[in-house]
């Protein structure tokens, strides 16, 4: 399992712009995405950065969203895609990250990586001379942690530290992990429920908490539902097997995580004008294969979210989705500024 490394940011290189983890950016980095996010979203694209610039895009896993965005933004700048899936690179397999990230930077001028294991993406982020943005490994998602941010910014009127959010369900996830640093960077609460079993990383926690001392964002854990979801403004969970996990886990956890499956009893604890979060795919009916499969097998008509909450008039996870576009294309603006 990846060991949070303190010490990565230390080491690295200055000088080349990138997003690896949310942990060396400031509330100002963050707070100056989300108001180019929302110039782009109003206005459209206006600078063409990349114009002329090429980007990889290496993806070891499937995305829908992330690949989509990422491509968009990148094209909406004038710069160019090309895109490796897990069959059509050598990276790991006959080639050294080291060498993969020394042929790649002759080519490209920008990697975008989705894959398993965080530290080969720091391994790469060392050798590079070229921005790299991590598009979701096992351990974080900060470019989902940043539409995420900026679907609540628009949301409500009030500032970050006046909101407050509840993740609910598995707390040993990278969505987590990202949205634990950027509601501590950017000053808003958060309550993670879960049970025990299945706590934050206790690293990425403590970390949280350590910048929130400053940002005065609150962070907290709960195993009781009640106390942590007790008018919160947001509640966000995710799928309780991620990319990678083992099959095998399904049946614990859902016996452990059925009760924070959110449905319509678990939103009525939080605030009358609250919003549902998902990063997406959801598992809210029987309608996916592994959905029905899953479903089938343990006699339930949804997992992490019931087919209401998902589809109800406070759900967000459409915009959510949608926001990927603006807070990327905002991002490759800033890295490559
Ligand atoms: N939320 C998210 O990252 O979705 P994709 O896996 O479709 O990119
Ligand atoms: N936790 C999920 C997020 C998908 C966007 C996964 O890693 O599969």
């Amino acid at each position: 399992m990846y060991d949070y490394a303190f010490e990565y940011w230390s080491v690295k290189t200055m000088g080349t712009e990138n997003l690896v983890t949310l942990d060396d950016k400031n509330k100002d980095y963050i707070l100056d995405l989300m108001k180019s996010s929302e110039k782009i979203k109003e206005k459209g694209s206006e600078r063409k950065v990349l114009d002329g610039k090429h980007i990889a895009i290496l993806f070891e896993k499937p995305s829908t969203r992330t690949r989509s965005a990422f491509e968009i933004a990148v094209k909406n700048l004038g710069g160019s895609t090309t895109f490796f899936g897990k069959e059509d690179i050598h990276l790991g397999k006959k080639e050294s990250i080291r060498d993969n990230s020394k042929v790649m930077e002759r080519y490209f001028d920008g990697i975008g990586y989705r894959g398993y294991e965080q530290s080969n993406l720091e391994k790469m982020d060392k050798q590079l001379s070229i921005p790299v943005v991590n598009l979701l490994t096992d351990f974080c998602h900060p470019t989902q942690a940043l539409a995420d941010i900026f679907t609540i910014y628009e949301n409500f009127d009030e500032d970050f530290t006046e909101l407050e959010l509840a993740y609910i369900g598995n707390g040993k996830n990278n969505v987590l992990n990202s949205l634990l640093i950027c509601s501590a960077i950017t000053g808003l609460d958060l309550n993670v429920v879960t049970p025990e079993e299945f706590k934050p990383n206790s690293k990425v926690f403590e970390k949280a908490k350590n910048i929130s001392q400053k940002t005065k964002s609150d962070i907290k854990h709960f195993n009781d539902k009640k106390k942590g979801l007790k008018n919160v403004d947001a509640v966000y969970t995710d799928v309780w097997v991620s990319m990678g996990d083992s099959k095998d886990e399904w049946g614990n956890k859902i016996e452990k995580l059925g009760e924070y499956s959110v449905d319509r009893d678990i939103m009525s604890l939080t605030a009358s004008d609250s919003i549902f979060m998902h990063c997406l795919p959801a598992f809210h009916n029987r309608k996916t294969d592994i959905g029905r499969e899953i479903c089938d097998e343990h006699n339930l008509d949804y997992l992490e979210v019931s087919d209401d909450v998902f589809n109800s008039e406070r759900s967000v996870v459409f915009e959510q989705a949608e926001n990927k576009l603006y807070t990327l294309e905002a991002l490759l603006k800033k890295l490559f500024k």
